[in-house]
């Protein structure tokens, strides 16, 4: 698949946007800052859109998608958009019968947890995704033009971030059945069954792909891949149940040519899991441009584990979302700092913006992150 130099990369010049030159490993003047979860209940004019809506009725409204995906970048400014979407909105493409429980998350009516569940799941064509792609294409098209529109009234070009679960984080919700703890049944299924686990994770990584390469095409200009629940794996487990199926995902976005007016050699990398401190050498592995960092581990520490050539992003606490302004300054300007050992560094939470968080405590923190950058 080869971009055209219609693709926002070069026609709406997202490839000069604060995020992707810190993706590729340049320090833009002002440190890039975006926040995972941005498009929320956090914020009042998105609870007001959503009022009526199943979550995954809504994925599946383009008009409705590009509005809530502009929301935080109108109100707070960040330097990126993150789709607004859901890691199972390809399963659903699929034919998969699933729904988001608010307060919950995504609950599958038939959990897969045998050989005959997953022969009867990978029977379906991952190419049904893109076949059935329209709603998510027309969104990403809708919320690029958008971004383009109204980012002469902000000065920066604004890129639109694309996204996809990591399989092993689908499988988890696919063997449990719904959100846990602990993923023991998905664990345990690695064990019991490896042919079978390794048939159902191959299997998600073509549908995860496949829904990369849609948003790509219609004019994400980067990715992120979500492992939220790799974290419960050993190292070793991680390497040979996760890993492959992960760099699989990501394969799919690397067979994608850049538009040539972009000059990129392959669209941006990222990922992103909670409690990966001690899989961070392994995930080093994916050649990614930018990994994600959650709050557990400084992000010097973690540049230090990954060993590699990458720019980091993260990593502030969520929790710090409810400190005392003083207290939650300290610790922006420590993790800027911290984020200096990087090549680059992309500043966001550790983990997804709490739906209590007040808005205007993220429109502070955006400020403060462009402010300190800019003096430094
Ligand atoms: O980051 C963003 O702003 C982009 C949108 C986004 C959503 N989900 C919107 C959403 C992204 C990137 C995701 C990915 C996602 N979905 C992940 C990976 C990231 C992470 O948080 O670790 C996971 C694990 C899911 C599964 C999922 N979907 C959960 C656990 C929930 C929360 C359920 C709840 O009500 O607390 C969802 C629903 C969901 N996805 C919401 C949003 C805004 C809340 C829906 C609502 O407003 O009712």
């Amino acid at each position: 698949m080869q971009l055209s130099d219609q693709h926002p990369l070069v026609a709406h010049a997202t490839r000069s946007s604060r995020l992707l030159r810190a993706s590729l490993g340049d320090r833009p003047d002002v440190t890039p800052v975006w926040f995972m979860r941005q498009a929320g209940r956090s914020l009042p004019e998105y609870r007001a859109l959503r009022q009526g809506q199943s979550m995954l009725d809504a994925c599946l409204d383009p008009a409705l998608v590009s509005e809530i995906t502009l929301q935080p970048v109108r109100r707070h400014g960040v330097d990126a958009a993150i789709f607004f979407s859901d890691i199972v909105v390809p399963l659903v493409l699929a034919g998969v019968d699933v729904q988001i429980v608010p307060g919950r998350g995504p609950v599958f009516t038939d959990p897969v947890r045998t050989a005959a569940q997953v022969a009867q799941l990978t029977a379906i064509d991952p190419e049904r995704i893109r076949e059935r792609s329209e709603p998510i294409a027309d969104a990403v098209a809708r919320t690029t033009e958008m971004l383009a529109q109204e980012s002469a009234s902000w000065g920066e070009p604004i890129p639109l971030i694309g996204f996809a679960g990591a399989p092993f984080t689908l499988a988890a919700y696919l063997v449990e059945g719904g959100p846990s703890k602990d993923h023991l049944r998905a664990r345990r299924l690695i064990h019991e069954d490896p042919a079978a686990w390794a048939d159902l994770t191959a299997w998600l990584a073509q549908i995860s792909g496949v829904f990369l390469q849609v948003q790509v095409a219609a004019g994400a200009s980067s990715v992120q891949l979500f492992d939220s629940w790799a974290g419960s794996l050993a190292p070793s487990v991680y390497r040979a149940a996760a890993l492959p199926a992960s760099r699989a995902t990501l394969d799919h976005v690397r067979a994608v040519r850049p538009p040539a007016g972009s000059g990129l050699a392959h669209i941006p990398l990222a990922h992103f899991g909670v409690g990966t401190g001690d899989l961070l050498a392994d995930i080093a592995t994916l050649d990614l441009d930018i990994v994600g960092i959650d709050h557990r581990v400084a992000l010097d520490d973690a540049l230090t584990r990954l060993d590699a050539d990458v720019t980091v992003q993260g990593n502030l606490d969520p929790a710090l979302l409810f400190a005392p302004p003083a207290v939650l300054d300290e610790a922006t300007d420590r993790i800027l700092e911290e984020g200096r050992a990087a090549r680059a560094h992309i500043f966001n939470l550790g983990h997804g913006v709490p739906p209590e968080t007040d808005p205007d405590v993220l429109t502070r923190l955006v400020r403060r992150v462009h402010e300190r950058t800019d003096a430094a």
